[in-house]
């Protein structure tokens, strides 16, 4: 398989036909099985709360094929959801064990509600669970609903003025998890001979003063315009350039295997690091494809980005 180039279909196959450690480091923003979109549903069940067509749910619309609906109404299929998504995860990450040289980083995107379950399909498979790193986005939509309003609507003025000000769902979304994962390097060796044989294992504190981040675990980048657009669950261009330039040096490998709108991709490419990208929907695989075109295209604009 060629690097530094983004091919169309399913990842759990295409990944098969990289030689086993060859890569360097796996960045990807993996679907996170809540059902946001029709790619993120990875559950088989059609009697779902998400899913279903009761006359309840033809009433609401498009509300319960969306994330939000309260978690203690979930039907007794939407309660496989999180083992199903692990059974999911299972399907792939022996892949990425395999690929991956010894020392090498994983940076998973993954959502709050089944990222445990993530890490735990990725422990099992061999990957040592590092940390849970934080990206605090700044700003996200709050859905919570204001209880009194419910009672307010019911006629019971009574409830509504004693349950004033308190709502029912989560507080508001800023943080989104990274799941930082390491493969092993050799029994009996040691980090430090691992770091020499492959350039892998230690991670770069130097650059994150670049991205005017502190040594903290946590990094506060906020969605610019252009980070806008692509796709809808796009990431910051901004904050991928981060991980990558924390764990890997010039040269190296970056696979994403669930690309999007090419956001890892293009940013290995600003950083003069090597990639390959899998994206199975046609149209954003198009959308990718243009922009590593446009970005191999632009090199005076790259260097500008790059210190941005
Ligand atoms: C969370 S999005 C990635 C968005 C990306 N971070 C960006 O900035 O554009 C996940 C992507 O994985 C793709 N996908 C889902 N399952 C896939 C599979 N089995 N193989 C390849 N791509 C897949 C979806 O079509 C979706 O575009």
């Amino acid at each position: 398989m060629d690097i530094d180039n983004i091919y169309l279909g399913d990842c759990i196959e295409l990944i098969k036909s990289i030689d086993d450690k060859s890569i360097d480091m796996i960045l990807s923003d993996i679907p996170y099985g809540i059902s946001a979109e029709e790619w993120d549903v990875l559950h088989n069940n059609t009697n779902s709360a998400l899913l279903g067509s009761s006359p309840a749910q033809t009433q609401a619309g498009k509300i319960f094929k969306k994330r939000g609906k309260p978690l203690n109404g979930w039907s007794e299929a939407d309660k496989k959801i999180p083992i199903e998504y692990y059974n999911w995860v299972s399907s792939w990450a022996s892949d990425w064990l395999r690929i991956l040289k010894p020392g090498s980083s994983v940076f998973i995107f993954a959502g709050r509600r089944l990222a445990h379950r993530c890490i735990c399909a990725l422990e099992d498979a061999g990957f040592v669970y590092k940390d849970m790193l934080g990206w605090n986005k700044q700003k996200a939509a709050h859905r919570a609903q204001h209880i009194s309003c419910v009672f307010d609507r019911r006629k019971d003025y009574t409830s509504s003025e004693e349950w004033s000000g308190w709502k029912v769902g989560n507080l508001r979304p800023v943080f989104e998890p990274i799941l930082w994962f390491m493969k092993p390097y050799k029994i009996g060796g040691t980090l430090a001979d691992n770091i020499l044989e492959y350039k892998l294992g230690a991670y770069n504190e130097n650059i994150l003063q670049k991205y005017d981040q502190k040594t903290d675990n946590i990094f506060c980048i906020e969605s610019k315009s252009t980070d806008k657009g692509l796709h809808p669950t796009q990431k910051p261009l901004r904050l991928m350039k981060l991980l990558i330039e924390l764990a890997t040096k010039e040269n190296q490998i970056v696979l994403d295997p669930f690309a999007g709108s090419a956001t890892t991709l293009v940013a290995a490419l600003e950083l003069n690091r090597h990639f390959i990208g899998f994206e199975k929907n046609e149209n954003y695989f198009k959308i990718a494809k243009n922009r590593i075109i446009e970005t191999t295209e632009a090199p005076i604009q790259k260097n500008l980005i790059q210190y941005m």
